[in-house]
């Protein structure tokens, strides 16, 4: 591999998030090459964030979110497996292998489960190789980090900016 993969990883505020926070609280090894994208709920995702996240360059995407009957917003998680069964058979569609995107699910005490997931993935893509579609790793990662920051935006409801605008920072 001529560079590092990136794995995107959306993860829902309440539980997948929180098991990610809780392995790096444990200090648990799992590699660095996750970028995570904070979702207040799994069943906020659309198809086209999964399918713009490959055509921006990431070799894979990890949509985690709560147990199968534990989702804060009822069917959320629900709704988000059929929307990444979707986009999987887009995938095959255009050529790139499914496997390269997995949902899960967990609960927000399973940090070392969050951490043997992305370390799955990282071997997945041993495997499968870079995604034809990044470029080099800078691009991929601003790419990345764009797409964070429009996340976090809608998920704080944009307050920063409603603030700056009422000139109260
Ligand atoms: Fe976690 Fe819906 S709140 S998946």
């Amino acid at each position: 591999m001529d560079r590092e993969p990136m794995i995107l990883a959306f993860c829902c505020h309440y539980c997948a998030y929180a098991a990610a926070d809780l392995a790096g609280s444990m200090r648990l090894s799992y590699s660095a090459n996750v970028r995570i994208l904070r979702l207040p709920c799994t069943g906020k995702i659309e198809v086209n964030y999964i399918m713009k996240a490959f055509e921006r360059g990431v070799d894979a995407v990890i949509v985690a979110g709560c147990l199968e009957d534990g989702c804060h917003f009822l069917e959320g998680n629900l709704r988000a497996r059929r929307r990444v069964e979707r986009a999987q058979q887009l995938l095959e569609e255009i050529g790139l292998n499914s496997d390269r995107l997995k949902m899960f699910n967990l609960s927000s005490a399973e940090g070392p489960r969050f951490a043997e997931i992305v370390n799955e993935m990282n071997e997945r893509l041993l495997k499968l190789g870079l995604s034809p579609l990044g470029k080099n790793r800078k691009t991929v990662e601003s790419n990345v980090d764009e797409m964070a920051r429009q996340a976090e935006k809608i998920l704080t409801g944009d307050k920063n900016d409603r603030c700056r605008s009422e000139k109260c920072m």
